[in-house]
């Protein structure tokens, strides 16, 4: 059978991958640590003296760049400077080199640290510049400013896979190399500010009062093994400290270790305050980067009594934090902002509040500027695959790092699809003529979204897997001008013979066409080369442009029902056709026209403002027809759906009697109601809307039973009243009626609007809640975007949906945002309803969220809108304790702007050795 020599392979792989001995010591050790000395050579770790903990060779955790010694001047032993930097990897071949951390936790936080000590190690006498990336993400400019410094960088992330890749980019000044490289988890609660699309880079870690001012706590002290400078200037500043310990927290999102928190300072002259100060450092992909700053307070002295110690944090002159901060004693505390502080310097001062009978203290702080996250890398699933076809063929070219971003980075020989909310795919793989030898792995078949394989022309040998025909998209596949042998696998031919694939075999002297002729010896050259050309088989995926559709309305079956969930209130008013002339004044203020009828403006008697909708008895719409959705409109009540009041049939003239909605509708408010932009709306109100409108959804599709569905969300369904409360209108029975340019009538036909149809409704002629999802989510596109649901792009009109996944896959969301918002909104709230809007516009209904979890996710977004709009007004952060005094301002500084290059300041000052300790 063509299927065994692939099982035999499959088990094969297997055995391999699990025997690499290189590849399991390539993991975190017991507490979750991997230690790195870069540069190392052998395969066997050792034990660093101070720390104890074990240091692996990084053989196998990259396969490019070449190892080196330091120069011999920079390893005297009196600088004590720990092993790990004694060598170093350097890659003086290719633009992106990385090394690849496996066996983590997706989604987890971690500390990731990269040291980097030059040592001269080529002589050169010259220090490269060059940038350091997480994933996909920037990270740092490495740019070491002394030639005995060591550079440490710290940074704190989520990683969203259970691999991690650290890449150096040679940016054409210089060779990259590294010294070390430690991965750290941390607890999901740690550092709230650390978010799947934010991460932080320390700048500074500081031990106020340390007991022994040339030690580093770090682990085991810290069990995070975050690294503590030690800093004190007794000139200046009295260390308060204790022995005992000190205590935790509930919800302690920091965990500073007892070690720090055990000693504090506080200023000699007790009248002064405790100030610092930093510069921003702009980054090359941003000029002003956020700040992010941790004060860790203790109190370490029983107090007398009457005695009291309070004291204000200031920033620029400004509170930072809102009111008077008492430290605890013997349990730690911190003040800290969430949302990163902008400014152009930063002076921090605490100082003791009137009451306070005690100067302020400070124990410890972390200062962190922030770097975005948000650049998806390519979906696992493929990397893996990709991985290890790349590690089977020894395959040489640029193949490092993310295969697919940037783009600019992107893999050789492979072509991507590049997605927006889900994780880019790789697409095609084309390896002809690359010198592949051995069997096809099977990790093809790990490549799922694969289309286009080829491997054509090689010394590949062995059988043709028949596994391949499994990968759903693929539709070519060319072996030709190989060693391959056997026949042709059952799968295959199958595909072939359905017009499924075009497969390509010819030039394997050694293949046979079908399984009997593959008795005799092997063929002359083999001339039965199967070459079907399939039309591709076109997607419904631009469903939405393509297909111009008559939408005709037809009445929903599921509002017959026996509505048992919704409330069942019949309260509701029947008019006569005289009151509503009274009520409407005699028909006389028009609001608006629809295929139903004429909607005309009114007062019931209590002066409540109505709006009656009559139908126009020219109106095809039967009489059952709108009894029996006047019903239904009766039965629901929920505050973001618009309220039916009452209706009327007296005789042939039937009318609805509705809230008065006075701004009219979402359509009006985002194409702007004049030329002035009044009745713009801003960020904040768009949010609103939308979570309000999404919530009236909810309770038709969660709240009755069984579920209503609307199927004709869009903007000119959404109502405003006075105070720009969002309600979903024409739900049932005014569609039911409406008659107008892009909508048609009919029964049993589709219903909806061009433009916010789910696809898969038109496919199937079957729609789901999901499908007010899909309108729902168009809407949403509308609100971040201020554009139409289609656009009118030439040649050809364009969705809005196809046009913000083009421009987001380029990364920028700022190109879609309405400009007529001004900048004013929180990047991240946007981006997340953006992507809320993609997800909801999935093409395939199983892909989208419900609708629940919709209205979850905007209410995270107002949050974030929240907490935007109030740090903008208190600049944004919070910290903790305060004295003046100019000396530390700029020792201080100096220790918080230095990028902790520990090494060489100690270096110059003791001779001890910092960095292992
Ligand atoms: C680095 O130095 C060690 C001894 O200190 C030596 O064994 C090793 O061969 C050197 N490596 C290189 C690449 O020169
Ligand atoms: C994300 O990707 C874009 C396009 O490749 C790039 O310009 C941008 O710098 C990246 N962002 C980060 C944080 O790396
Ligand atoms: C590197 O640092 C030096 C000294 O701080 C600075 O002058 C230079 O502009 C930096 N280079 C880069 C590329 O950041
Ligand atoms: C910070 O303090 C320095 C020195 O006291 C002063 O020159 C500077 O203007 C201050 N900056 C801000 C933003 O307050
Ligand atoms: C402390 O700082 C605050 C805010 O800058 C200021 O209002 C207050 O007067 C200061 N208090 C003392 C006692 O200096
Ligand atoms: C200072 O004490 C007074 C009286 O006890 C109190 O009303 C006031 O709130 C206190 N101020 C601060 C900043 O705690
Ligand atoms: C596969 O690659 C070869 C060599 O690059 C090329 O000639 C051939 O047309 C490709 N096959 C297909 C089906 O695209």
């Amino acid at each position: 059978m063509a299927t065994t020599p692939w099982l035999l392979l499959l088990c094969l792989a297997t055995a391999a991958a699990s025997s690499g001995a290189l590849q399991a010591r390539a993991q975190p050790d017991n507490k979750g640590f991997i230690s790195i000395d870069c540069g190392f050579p052998g395969t066997r770790s050792y034990i660093d003296s101070t720390t104890e903990l074990s240091y692996a060779p990084d053989a196998a955790f990259t396969d490019t760049g070449s190892s080196h010694n330091i120069s011999v001047e920079y390893m005297k032993p009196q600088l004590l400077l720990s092993k790990r930097y004694h060598d170093l990897r350097s890659f003086p071949d290719g633009t992106r080199n990385c090394y690849t951390l496996r066996s983590l936790v997706p989604g987890l936080k971690y500390l990731l640290r990269a040291t980097f000590f030059y040592g001269n190690y080529d002589g050169l006498d010259r220090i490269p510049i060059f940038d350091l990336h997480i994933g996909v993400n920037f990270w740092r400019v490495v740019n070491i400013t002394n030639m005995g410094y060591a550079l440490q960088l710290e940074a704190l992330v989520v990683v969203p896979d259970d691999l991690v890749q650290v890449c150096l980019i040679n940016t054409g000044a210089g060779t990259p190399f590294i010294s070390g490289l430690d991965l750290r988890p941390l607890k999901k609660t740690m550092y709230p500010q650390v978010t799947a699309t934010q991460g932080l880079v320390l700048m500074t870690r500081l031990n106020f009062g340390p007991r022994d001012d040339s030690t580093f706590v770090r682990y085991p002290d810290d069990p995070y093994d975050r690294i503590w400078t030690p800093w004190i200037n007794t000139k200046i500043w009295t260390v308060i400290s204790t022995k005992k310990r000190v205590q935790s927290i509930d919800n302690d999102v920091f965990e500073a270790p007892t070690a720090v928190m055990q000693t504090a300072i506080r200023p000699r002259d007790v009248t002064k305050n405790i100030e610092f100060s930093w510069d921003p450092e702009p980054q090359p992909n941003d000029p002003s980067p956020g700040y992010i700053a941790i004060m860790h307070f203790s109190e370490l002295q029983i107090l007398p009594i009457n005695a009291v110690r309070q004291f204000y944090v200031n920033l620029n002159s400004e509170l930072w934090y809102p009111s008077g901060f008492t430290p605890t004693y013997l349990y730690i505390g911190a003040t800290y902002n969430n949302l990163p502080s902008r400014h152009n310097r930063y002076n921090v001062s605490i100082n003791a509040t009137s009451n306070s009978t005690l100067p302020p203290i400070i124990n410890g702080v972390e200062i962190f500027s922030v770097i975005s996250t948000t650049n998806l890398s390519t979906y696992s699933q493929d990397v893996y695959a990709i991985m290890a076809i790349k590690t089977k063929y020894q395959v040489q070219k640029n193949w490092m790092g993310d295969p697919c971003i940037p783009k600019t980075m992107a893999w050789e020989r492979l072509t991507c699809g590049y997605e927006v909310t889900t994780p880019h795919r790789i697409k095609a793989v084309d390896l002809s003529v690359t010198g592949l030898s051995g069997d096809i792995t099977s990790s093809f078949i790990n490549l799922k979204a694969l289309q286009y394989l080829n491997l054509s022309n090689n010394k590949l040998t062995g059988s043709i897997p028949d596994a391949l025909s499994q990968l759903p998209s693929l539709t070519v596949i060319d072996l030709s001008g190989n060693q391959l042998s056997g026949s042709i696998p059952p799968g295959l031919l199958k595909r072939v013979q359905d017009g499924s694939l075009n497969f390509r075999y010819e030039n394997n002297p050694n293949i046979c066409a079908s399984d009997n002729s593959c008795q005799s010896a092997p063929k002359r050259n083999n001339k039965l080369a199967i070459y079907i050309v399939v039309p591709l088989l076109v997607v419904v995926v631009m469903v939405s442009l393509a297909i111009v559709i008559f939408f005709l309305v037809r009445r929903r079956q599921q509002v017959n029902g026996d509505r048992g969930g919704c409330s069942l209130q019949l309260e509701n008013r029947r008019f006569t056709y005289k009151q509503l002339d009274m009520i409407t004044k005699g028909f006389k203020r028009i609001l608006g026209r629809g295929g139903f009828g004429i909607v005309y403006h009114g007062f019931l008697e209590d002066d409540t403002e109505v709006a009656v909708k009559l139908r126009s008895r020219t109106s095809k719409q039967g009489v059952n027809v709108f009894l029996a959705e006047a019903q239904i409109l009766t039965q629901i009540h929920h505050k973001n759906l618009v309220t039916m009041i009452g209706y009327c049939k007296d005789g042939k003239d039937m009318a609805l009697v509705y809230e008065y909605m006075s701004e009219g509708t979402l359509q009006e408010h985002i194409i702007g109601r004049d030329d002035n932009g009044e009745g713009l709306l801003d960020w904040r109100q768009r949010l609103r809307i939308a979570l309000e409108s999404a919530k009236g959804l909810e309770y038709l599709h969660t709240g009755c039973s069984p579920p209503l569905i609307h199927m004709d969300v869009k903007p000119t369904n959404i109502l405003l009243n006075a105070s720009l409360e969002a309600k979903i209108a024409d739900f049932g029975m005014s569609k039911a009626f409406k008659h107008d340019k892009d909508t048609h009538v009919s029964t049993n036909t589709l219903v909806g609007t061009y433009g916010y149809v789910d696809p898969e409704y038109l496919a199937t002629m079957q729609p789901t809640t999901k499908s007010d999802v899909y309108s729902f989510g168009v809407v949403l596109l509308e609100l971040v975007t201020g554009r139409p649901a289609i656009l009118p792009e030439s040649p050809m009109p364009i969705s809005i949906i196809h046009w913000v996944r083009s421009q987001l896959a380029e990364g920028n969301i700022e190109s879609v945002v309405d400009a007529c918002m001004h900048g004013c909104y929180d990047v991240n709230s946007v981006w997340k309803v953006a992507n809320i809007a993609l997800e909801c516009t999935a093409q395939v209904s199983v892909e989208r969220p419900t609708i629940n979890h919709v209205v979850v996710q905007l209410q995270e977004c107002l949050k974030l809108e929240d907490c935007y709009a109030r740090s903008d007004m208190s600049g944004g952060l919070y910290i903790g304790s305060g004295s003046h005094d100019p000396n530390l301002n700029n020792e201080s500084q100096d220790n918080v702007t230095s990028e902790m290059e520990y090494v060489s300041r100690r270096m110059a000052t003791r001779t001890t050795d910092p960095v292992a300790r």
